[in-house]
């Protein structure tokens, strides 16, 4: 399982010591939260973030756009330097052609599902995204509680991945704490987000490796 913290926890006057940080502790991605205040109701960051969280590292930056209309910046997303761009279901009138600009862009594109969302929506659109992001928490803010309930979608994306031979990855995002780690890994879970736990612990590194499940762990 691949760990990408959530730079909405970092110190933003330090970004690069952060984002430093959080590769040698072992962090596979980062993870770059965009709020717009409308579709969610906090306001984070954008483009700029991007542009300078690129400017400090090589990993996949996995852009999660909580913004109505997404698909009015794709081009800038790309530009910025994101890897993977992730639009949300309920914020998507033509998630379809979305899906392909992003892939048009050059980029990975990514689907994100609140709580509520059920995965049959994405029944008809399995061929066009990379990575799916289940939310395990609503939208909006950092630090909140795993909602439990939302990894029986998972399990449902893995059946449906199965069925029709498809490669998208599974990314699960919100509330994720070391404990959680066994349960995500179990399920299958490809990509977990941690803000919170990563950023406010004393040693990352293991949180990373209680998330991966590696020896001597928690
Ligand atoms: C929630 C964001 C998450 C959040 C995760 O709206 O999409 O990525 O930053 O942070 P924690 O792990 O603190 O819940
Ligand atoms: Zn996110």
């Amino acid at each position: 399982m691949l760990v990408a913290p959530s730079l909405l926890s970092a110190d933003l006057g330090h970004l690069d010591r952060d984002i430093r940080r959080m590769e040698s502790a072992g962090a596979d991605w980062m993870h770059i939260d965009v709020m717009d205040g409308q579709f969610v109701p906090n306001i984070s960051f954008g483009l700029p973030i991007v542009k300078a969280a690129r400017a400090s590292t090589n990993v996949t930056l996995d852009v999660h756009l909580m913004m109505v209309q997404p698909e009015r910046y794709i081009e800038n997303f790309a530009q910025a330097g994101a890897d993977v761009l992730t639009i949300h279901v309920e914020a998507s009138l033509h998630l379809h052609r979305s899906l392909l600009a992003i892939r048009q862009a050059g980029m990975k594109a990514g689907v994100a599902l609140n709580p509520h969302t059920p995965v049959a929506l994405l029944e008809d659109v399995l061929d066009c995204f990379d990575l799916v992001c289940i939310m395990s928490v609503n939208p909006g803010f950092g630090g909140q509680t795993f909602i439990h309930q939302t990894l029986k979608k998972v399990t449902s994306l893995v059946s449906m991945r199965e069925d029709g031979a498809h490669d998208f990855l599974i990314e699960v995002d919100g509330g994720v704490r070391p404990e959680q780690g066994a349960a995500l890994r179990s399920v299958g879970v490809d990509v977990a987000v941690a803000g919170h736990a990563l950023f406010s612990a004393e040693d990352p590194a293991a949180v990373v490796r209680a998330l991966k499940g590696a020896r001597g762990s928690r």
